[in-house]
């Protein structure tokens, strides 16, 4: 009999297509909101894949008593409890930087939309307005990039803000000076309150964890330059958005773009009414690219482990143990 794999979330591509053909594979593409449900079903399955939206908790990993595999399609793991999985035995797979250079593509492309206002240009030529002076922009060349965590997506970002002759700091108290996102991006190293105070532009690629939680607030955005812009892609809570709701309407910081939420989807926002932030719906992941490298990596390691070998890109550990 053929193992079963479960799919609770809108995720597709040739590599899940591959497990279909390999194995008996059950996707409901709504199921992540269905909760009761997928806690009475988990326990059929020897594999469950979820993009972002499925909370895999203590709970749900427990009534998964065959699964062996828990696969996230992407790099953000705070929806699924880690560690009650390695409890279990199950091994968390995930995609540390199949989605990476689109994310920092769009850090790049958020940055120029800030600096250029291409949002509030472009609206106001469609609506018949021809302002050359309302759109007087900045240049990044010169300017200074704060990258909250140098790591994959950071570094890729800062790498490409290198092209257009930014400065790059660095705060990652996790990295050495001799760390190679350090030494290939020719980022400074230095701590949060420098980075405040000295960039023109930070952008946020940081985990979601009781550490990062609301980072940014009252206190932290004090600290940047009134001609400043903040980008996060990376995890909506690390924002605090009464907080920077405040910064943005009182003029203390230049913009922002937010691509990530406190609360996914959003409620009605007073950030809506603002003219100097961007937002996106958690987009940054989505290109094609990323999305075919995404899948093809995650089905590659639910494949490996459902044939009895070692997953590469894991959260814990390779193999199950149970
Ligand atoms: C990620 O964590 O990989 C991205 O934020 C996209 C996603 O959550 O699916």
């Amino acid at each position: 009999m053929s193992k079963k794999i479960l799919i609770t979330e809108n995720i597709v591509g040739p590599g899940i297509d591959g497990l279909k053909e390999k194995y008996d594979v059950t996707q409901d593409k709504d199921l992540w909101q269905k909760s009761d449900e997928l806690l009475n079903i988990a326990g059929d399955y020897d594999a469950i894949i979820v993009r972002n939206q499925t909370k895999v908790t203590e709970d749900l990993l427990k009534a998964a008593s065959r699964c062996v595999v828990v696969g996230r399609a992407g790099v953000g793991i705070d929806n699924i409890d880690v560690k009650a999985a390695s409890d279990q035995g199950i091994v968390v797979a995930f995609t540390p930087e199949e989605n990476s250079i689109s994310v920092a593509e769009q850090v790049l492309g958020m940055m120029l939309c800030l600096a250029k206002k291409f949002p509030g240009a472009n609206a106001s030529v469609k609506s018949g307005s021809w302002d050359r002076m309302a759109f007087l922009g900045v240049e990044l060349f010169g300017k200074t990039l704060g990258v909250i965590g140098l790591g994959k997506i950071g570094a890729r970002a800062a790498l490409r803000a290198r092209a257009f002759g930014m400065r790059i700091i660095g705060y990652d108290p996790y990295l050495t000076k001799n760390n190679f996102t350090v030494t290939e991006t020719g980022a400074e190293l230095c701590d949060l309150d420098t980075l405040l105070r000295e960039s023109d532009f930070i952008t946020i690629h940081l985990p979601l964890t009781d550490e990062t939680r609301q980072m940014i607030n009252e206190e932290t955005l004090a600290k940047m330059k009134p001609t400043a812009y903040i980008i996060n892609t990376s995890r909506g809570p690390i924002v605090k958005e009464e907080a920077l709701y405040e910064a943005l309407s009182k003029g203390t910081i230049a913009g922002a773009a937010l691509d990530v939420r406190e609360e996914e989807p959003p409620k009605e926002s007073p950030l809506n009414t603002l003219d100097n932030i961007l937002l996106t719906p958690h987009v940054a992941a989505f290109t094609q690219e990323a999305q075919d490298k995404v899948v093809e990596s995650l089905a590659d390691d639910v494949d490996r482990v459902l044939s009895g070998g070692p997953a590469l890109r894991v959260a814990n550990f390779p193999s199950p143990r149970k």
